[in-house]
């Protein structure tokens, strides 16, 4: 038999002390408890712990100062954090602080013990060896805003934290949300991606959550969705601003609950899924709108990585154009790989509407247009509404 589990948990109020050192306790934890920073850190030193679940507001050492303590020192534990729904935004600076992941109060015990058992298992997997050699796609990110983002991919892909990538068509999205993945010890099990794009409702549904025979016309087998298949590894759903609003209740439910319901079968599966969604819509114009729940935006936004438009970040460009020409001129038996000084300006003046995907292509119609000896991009091999009228 395995030994249990040990939980430390530090609250202020010794009522929500006791609830939880019952609740856990019964499931099978051995809780332990403190009832502010100091004595957690004691804990902490003298006793194995496996995951800290904290309040925030303590007298002393508060929650968020405990979690960057557990961090620096016992880098393996887990850190949940408890808060008031007022406090979301602190919340989740934590997370993007390394916290595992937060609840708000007054919360639901099943909810809980769910996030505690993920967070335990979360660390087991944290030391499983990763795959080496992964096919990640070359990311370029010379200009500070993208290496900031960078950064930020770092410091989340690990996390199970929810993340919603946010930029103008083209600017990189669906390559984030692949780094994501493979930057993760999630890396080795499944990504799954789609659309949520003018999907209908019924069909949709059925997409992300599988159905059981019969459960309507035409479903003659059983057939898992898109959170089942993820299992153990990422979902990407793209243009998550375009999802009806029944559809926003479900999702909303499996982040909460952790479990997903075919269509038609009465049975809850657990599932562990980190969600990254993408949207080129501002998702706070929808709330307001009305056509976007406000509870299920916080969900899928504890952490937002936005990618700003290329014509904001000029030291791109250039990388940009080279790694394209190199790719395309490697795929077509050509040479051009470099870009001259009068057609990098103009590529600089260039607004890109269509962000990086437009520089992309212009860049393969160069390869694809110019002479086999050609090795420099000149003017004569850019599209005609690049250039700035003569
Ligand atoms: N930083 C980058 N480094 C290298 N290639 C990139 C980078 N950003 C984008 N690309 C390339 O640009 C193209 C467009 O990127 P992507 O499809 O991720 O954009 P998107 O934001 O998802 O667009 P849309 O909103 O239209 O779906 C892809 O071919 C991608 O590989
Ligand atoms: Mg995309």
């Amino acid at each position: 038999m395995s030994e249990k589990k040990r939980v430390l948990v530090v609250d202020d109020e010794v009522n929500i002390r006791r609830i939880l050192q019952a609740a856990l306790d019964k499931v099978g934890y051995h809780t332990l408890i403190a009832e502010n920073g100091e004595t957690a850190l004691n804990l902490l030193r003298s006793e194995a712990v496996d995951c800290v679940l904290t309040d925030v507001t303590m007298p002393g050492i508060d929650g968020y100062e405990l979690q960057r303590a557990v961090r620096a020192n016992w880098p393996n534990v887990p850190v949940v954090i408890m808060t008031a729904y007022g406090t979301i935004p602190q919340a989740v600076q934590s997370i993007r602080d390394g916290a595992f992941e937060y609840i708000t109060k007054p919360f639901d015990l099943d909810a809980v013990k769910k996030v505690i058992k993920a967070a335990l298992k979360g660390s087991e997997s944290a030391h499983a060896p990763k795959a080496i050699g992964k096919a990640t796609k070359t990311f370029i990110a010379d200009s500070p805003q993208m290496q900031e983002v960078y950064r930020t991919i770092q410091q989340v892909a690990d996390s199970r934290a929810t993340i919603l990538i946010t930029g103008e068509s083209g600017t990189g999205k669906e390559v984030v949300a692949r780094l994501l993945h493979d930057l993760s010890s999630r890396s080795t099990a499944a990504y799954v991606a789609l659309s949520c794009a003018a999907l209908p409702e019924t069909l949709l549904e059925s997409e992300l959550f599988g159905y059981v025979k019969g459960a309507f016309t035409g479903a003659d087998n059983d057939k898992p969705g898109r959170f089942e298949t993820a299992n153990g590894g990422t979902l990407f759903l793209d243009e998550i601003g375009d999802i009806p609003t029944p559809t926003q209740v479900k999702l909303l439910r499996v982040l909460q609950e952790r479990e997903i319901e075919r269509l038609g079968a009465n049975k809850p599966t657990q599932i562990d899924v980190r969600l990254v969604t993408a949207t080129n819509r501002d998702l706070g114009e929808a709330v307001e709108d009305g056509s976007f729940r406000l509870d299920l935006m916080y969900r899928l936004k504890v952490v937002e990585i936005h990618l700003p438009p290329l014509r904001e970040r000029k030291e791109d460009v250039m990388p940009l154009a080279e790694h394209f020409l190199a790719k395309f001129s490697r795929e077509n038996g050509r040479v051009l790989t470099r870009v001259s000084e009068e057609s990098l300006g103009v590529l600089l003046a260039y607004t890109w509407p269509g962000n990086v995907r437009e520089l992309e292509n212009a860049m393969e119609r160069a390869v694809v247009l110019a002479g086999r000896e050609d090795q420099i991009l000149t003017l004569d091999h850019l599209p005609k509404h690049v250039k700035p009228a003569a």
